[in-house]
């Protein structure tokens, strides 16, 4: 048996599969946020244990016996902050709180940033996080000897090893991306070095071996191997079986994700695409990112009264976009705008808008970003044939039928089943105990592909192109 472990940033999800990768268990922990202070996000790393450890305790008692191995997935960017002996310094500051705007803004100014990294050095990364604390709170910065990402600090609790892999390292801004090892330059301008980093392994290698106490507290099998893992993204595309050029994946998932696979590192920053290592060795993807996705819907539900997934339900069939406009930046944004402090809008309410005309809106808004990326991605020479659905959203069919038609590619939604991050950090997990490859990243068997509907392609275009104009008008209003 091989177990995913995904630390998601709404909960902590577990994935156990056999040999033949049928998944026999499944378990989840709910996690929450705290957002002290607008654009703040933030997890105390106490509660992922927690997660981790009410996620194990739910797996059945003979499949826990019998994992070989364990990988781990997790949400990408978080800074844990920890002392010489490991104690945790501070609550994680998460991927999407945006309060080192400013230090990101001057790291990306200094051209080594983009150059090395390959990227932009965006507020929700980890580095200009790292030069916040340092002026805001500098006496836990002096006591830093060491950053992890969210799933790494569970690796430090699985095995009692500080390590890291290529996906999640590459959304530091720390990471050579293209030689795949940290940059001690990149390191210094944040005022840190090689010691503070994890080891670096590759997603598919083993990371460490499960602690004996561990083992003997949730009867798991003693000495399993922990792989390397991947970033949250990077894990999806595995279980999902996005590895080669021309494959990509659309994610509606607290954040929106369009993601492309790579056959080399296409770094192109200027583009706000993100070009990261891959989850398997010598591969790269892209990724255009929107901070909310469904947490939009979600968002709109509580104002609503309603359930996120009733709404979208009522809507029926695809129709053209209405007059009503939603732009979902509800905490700034990444890909395309690289903004954050730009914030959401309702644009063209009349007395006519109603509920539907309402949720209709904020689901095209999120797919009008998500064809931003699209663009982006485009705009570096990427191309994308199909993409696979995943995430909470790909539930509804009229958000896949808009994202199909909005950006003139198929959009197939894989047949009951789970393929996202937990499985693919369960692959990763198989390849590490067994040697496998990218072959056994199989692509899963899909239930339904939604083709653009070419009657409304151009009243999409239009409507993108009056998203565009309204997020173009508001920047700088908030
Ligand atoms: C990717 C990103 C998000 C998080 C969500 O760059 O910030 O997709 O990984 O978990």
């Amino acid at each position: 048996m091989y177990l995913g472990l995904d630390l998601g940033t709404s909960g902590l999800k577990g994935v156990l599969i056999d040999a033949d990768q049928r998944i026999v268990a499944e378990a989840t922990a709910p996690l929450t946020v705290s957002r002290p202070r607008d654009g703040w996000s933030e997890q105390s790393p106490a509660d992922w244990i927690a997660a981790a450890e009410a996620v194990l305790r739910a797996l059945p008692e003979a499949a826990r016996a019998a994992t070989e191995a364990i990988g781990l997935s997790g949400q990408m960017h978080g800074a844990v902050l920890l002392d010489r002996s490991d104690n945790v310094l501070r609550p994680c500051i998460l991927w999407n709180d945006t309060r080192a705007h400013r230090e990101a803004a001057e790291l990306d100014a200094d051209p080594a940033f983009r150059r090395i990294s390959g990227n932009i050095v965006f507020p929700g990364f980890t580095a200009p996080k790292l030069l916040w604390l340092r002026r805001h709170e500098p006496a836990l910065f002096t006591q830093v000897a060491r950053v992890l990402l969210p799933k790494d600090y569970l690796r430090l609790w699985l095995t009692g090893e500080h390590v890291a892999e290529m996906s999640d390292a590459s959304g530091t801004s720390w990471l050579d991306t293209g030689a795949r090892d940290w940059s001690e330059a990149l390191l210094a301008a944040t005022g840190l070095d090689r010691t503070a980093m994890p080891r670096l392994v590759e997603g598919v290698a083993v990371s460490g071996r499960l602690r004996p106490e561990l083992a003997r507290r949730f009867g798991l099998r003693p000495g399993a191997v922990v792989a390397g893992g991947a970033g949250d993204n990077a894990a999806a595309a595995i279980g999902l079986g996005v590895v080669k050029a021309g494959q990509g994946f659309v994610s509606l998932g607290t954040s929106g994700v369009l993601f492309a696979a790579n056959d080399r590192y296409r770094p192109d920053p200027a583009t706000a695409v993100h070009s990261f290592c891959h989850a398997l060795p010598g591969k790269w993807h892209q990724m255009g990112v929107i901070l909310a996705a469904t947490d939009a819907l979600n968002w709109f539900a509580r104002l609503a009264g309603s359930e996120p997934a009733a709404l979208a339900e009522a809507l029926g069939t695809l129709k053209a976009p209405g007059k009503t406009r939603f732009l979902p930046f509800l905490g700034g944004e990444r890909t395309p705008l690289n903004d954050a402090a730009i914030r959401g809008a309702f644009i063209g309410l009349d007395h006519a808008t109603d509920r539907e005309a309402a949720t209709r809106a904020v689901l095209e808004g999120v797919t009008f970003a998500i064809r931003d990326c699209r663009d982006a991605l485009y705009a570096t020479g990427s191309r994308i044939d199909r993409l696979l659905a995943t995430g909470g959203g790909a539930k509804s069919d009229y958000w896949l039928a808009a994202l199909a038609t909005a950006l003139g590619t198929p959009v197939a939604r894989p047949a009951a089943g789970d393929y996202g991050a937990a499985f693919g950090a369960a692959r990763l997990a198989f390849m590490a105990a067994t040697g496998a490859g990218a072959e056994i990243a199989t692509p899963p068997t899909i239930a339904r592909t939604f083709e653009p509907v070419a009657a409304l392609t151009e009243a999409f275009d239009a409507g993108h192109a009056r998203y565009r104009a309204a997020a173009t008008a508001i920047r700088g209003l908030t």
